[in-house]
Parts: C-alpha cells; sequence; structure tokens
C-alpha cells in the first residue's frame, strides 16, 4: 500500500482498529505494544486472515518504534482502560505518563505524521500529545465526537425505527459528562430530531448518549467499548489517508474559536491530509454555549491536574 498507519497499543480498541484498517485495505499497518509478543501476534493473526478477508495490507507487529517510520497516520490507544466504577479521568496520571512517552517516540520518528489520540480523558490526553510532539495544532486531532455521534445517531434510529444512514448527529466539548449533543443539528433524512421526537424523548436519549461508555463498561464489566471506537477512529485516519475533506466532530486545539483558547475541546473540523484543515464555527444557542464553556472547563481542570503530576 502507499500509505503507511501506526497504531499503537495492541488491546482491544488498538487491535480492531488495525483489523478495520487493514480490511478497508486504507494502508500498511503497524502495530505496537509494550507488551513483547501481542503486536506481533496480533498482526500475524490479522495477517493470516488477509486472504479470506481478500486484502493485501501489510501487518506488522513490533514493541520498538523504529517499525513506525515514516507513518502517514499513527492512532495512539496505549493506555488503561475504564473498569465499572471508574470514570474517564481516573486514568489521568497513568495514561498522561503513557501518552508522553509514546508521543515523544512517534514524533521521532515520524515527524510529518497527523496523529490521532484515542487513549482517556481523551481531551487531556491530546493536551499532553501535542506538548510532548511539538506537532502544529492541525496535526493532533482527538477521537471522540464521530463516537459520541455514533451513538447518538444509533439510538435516533433505534428510537424512530429508521435506517442509520438517514440519520446525522452532531456531539461537541469534552468527551466526559459535559459533552454536548446538539439535537438541533441532529437529522433524519434533513429533518432536525427537534421536529420528529418529543422533548422528553429527545432527552432520554441525549443522556443515554452522554452515559453511553459506562453503559458499555457496566454490561462487559472487565474493559470498555471497542468495536465503536475503533470505526470512529478509522473514519478519521481515512477522511485523512484519502484527503476527503470530511466534516468531523473531533478533539482540536482551540485558539480563539468559540471564545475558548489553548484547550482542545470537540468541535466541527474538516479533516485532509493536512489533518485539521478547517475548524468550522457554527452558531450555538446561549445555552448551547455555555454548555460548551462547562464542558471546557471541565477539560481546563485536568490540564492543571496533569500538570501537578510528579
Ligand atoms: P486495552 O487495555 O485493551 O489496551 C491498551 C493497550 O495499551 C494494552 O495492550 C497495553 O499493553 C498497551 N500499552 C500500555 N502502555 C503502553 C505503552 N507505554 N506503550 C505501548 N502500549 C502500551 O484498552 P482499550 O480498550 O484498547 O482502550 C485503550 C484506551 O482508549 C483507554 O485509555 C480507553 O479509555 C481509551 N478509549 C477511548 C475512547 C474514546 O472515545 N476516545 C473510546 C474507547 C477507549
Ligand atoms: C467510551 O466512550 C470509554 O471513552 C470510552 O466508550
Amino acid at each position: 500500500m502507499d500509505k503507511k498507519v501506526t497504531v499503537v497499543g495492541a488491546g482491544n480498541v488498538g487491535a480492531t482498529t488495525a483489523q478495520r484498517l487493514a480490511e478497508k485495505e486504507l494502508c500498511d499497518v503497524v502495530l505496537i505494544d509494550i507488551i513483547e509478543g501481542v503486536p506481533q501476534g496480533k498482526a500475524l493473526d490479522l495477517a493470516e486472515a488477509a486472504p479470506i478477508e481478500k486484502h493485501d495490507a501489510g501487518l506488522i507487529g513490533s514493541n520498538n518504534y523504529e517499525a513506525s517510520e515514516k507513518s502517514d497516520v499513527v492512532i495512539i490507544t496505549a493506555g488503561i482502560a475504564r473498569k465499572p466504577g471508574m470514570s474517564r479521568d481516573d486514568l489521568l496520571s497513568t495514561n498522561a505518563k503513557i501518552m508522553k512517552s509514546v508521543t515523544e517516540q512517534i514524533a521521532r520518528f515520524s515527524p510529518d505524521a497527523v496523529l490521532i489520540i484515542v487513549s482517556n480523558p481523551l481531551d487531556a490526553m491530546c493536551h499532553v500529545a501535542y506538548k510532548a510532539s511539538n506537532f502544529p495544532r492541525n496535526r493532533v486531532i482527538g477521537m471522540a465526537g464521530v463516537l459520541d455521534s455514533a451513538r447518538f445517531r444509533a439510538f435516533i434510529s433505534m428510537e424512530l425505527n429508521v435506517s442509520v444512514e438517514n440519520t446525522h448527529a452532531f456531539v461537541l466539548g469534552g468527551h466526559g459528562d459535559t459533552m454536548v449533543p446538539l439535537p438541533r443539528y441532529s437529522t433524519v433524512a434533513g429533518i432536525p430530531v427537534t421536529e420528529l421526537l418529543s422533548k422528553e424523548r429527545i432527552d432520554a436519549l441525549v443522556e443515554r448518549t452522554r452515559k453511553g461508555g459506562a453503559e458499555i463498561v457496566g454490561l462487559l464489566k472487565t474493559g470498555s467499548a471497542y468495536y465503536a471506537p475503533a470505526s470512529a477512529a478509522v473514519e478519521m485516519a481515512e477522511a485523512v489517508l484519502k484527503d476527503k475533506k470530511k466534516i468531523l466532530p473531533c478533539a482540536a486545539y482551540l485558539e480563539g474559536e468559540y471564545g475558548i483558547n489553548d484547550l482542545f475541546i470537540g468541535v466541527p473540523v474538516k479533516l485532509g491530509s493536512n489533518g485539521i484543515e478547517e475548524i468550522i464555527q457554527i452558531i450555538l444557542t446561549d445555552e448551547e454555549n455555555a454548555a460548551l464553556k462547562r464542558s471546557a472547563d471541565a477539560v481546563k481542570e485536568l490540564i492543571l491536574k496533569i500538570d501537578r503530576i510528579p
């Protein structure tokens, strides 16, 4: 393949991401993990599925970063995941240390890559990766809004018994309990859901979306979601690899947009080969703006906590 993507972290999200990238034949894939044998074993297993799945994507697993050299896109999923009773923020100090060391090594071997950050707490981990990589802000992007919007879309489709393909949704803000689903900008075949559902039903779907991650953790008990998160990361990677100019909700480093400064938060962006090629500023009501600010304040608190980690 003429494109190369490295996925760091060969756990549930990372391995599923590698599988989807290869099966869509988007690129060659390098899978990296700290545990010896795991990335090698999973990459070989996926390569052995290739004749049946009918793709020619190369798959390599490794414990060192030389293998990742000159990647076009790097997706970072390394870290620990939530267990029942844990919030995303409980992962902060462990994952901040992992994110810093992973990003430094990635930046050394792939200085021109676009980084897609997945590890939690997402917006704070983007901040760590941005600082550790020294990359321009357009090349550090967080995956959360695509997943949260997909969950909202799935719930809308279940509620109205319509094809998921007819649904569009926007969830902005941080990837946490303060996320900001926007029903006004969420549609079924172009019709705003606010015209199709009562306020009570919309509020219920919004609440389920906000707690979507916890709902899966509660069911799995041993970890968190990975099929939908992998799909979301791959949709973003595909937009970059194919220079699609696709508008998706992603965590981006804001410098004044939406009145927010020096912070990663979920907003609509245009994704192409340069990563974030534009931050789209949509008009929000006072209430939506206040919710976005509240979400930004929650992210800011986490960043301050990171600064205090010894
Ligand atoms: P997992 O535990 O299955 O996999 C994590 C992998 O990272 C493990 O294989 C582990 O060995 C590896 N790892 C740990 N330290 C490392 C290091 N220093 N270098 C390389 N690899 C290292 O976890 P899972 O389910 O894959 O989740 C990964 C992360 O993604 C978690 O932090 C989780 O909370 C987050 N997540 C974020 C989502 C989002 O919407 N942004 C959605 C789903 C998960
Ligand atoms: C999720 O939303 C845990 O952030 C992860 O599923």
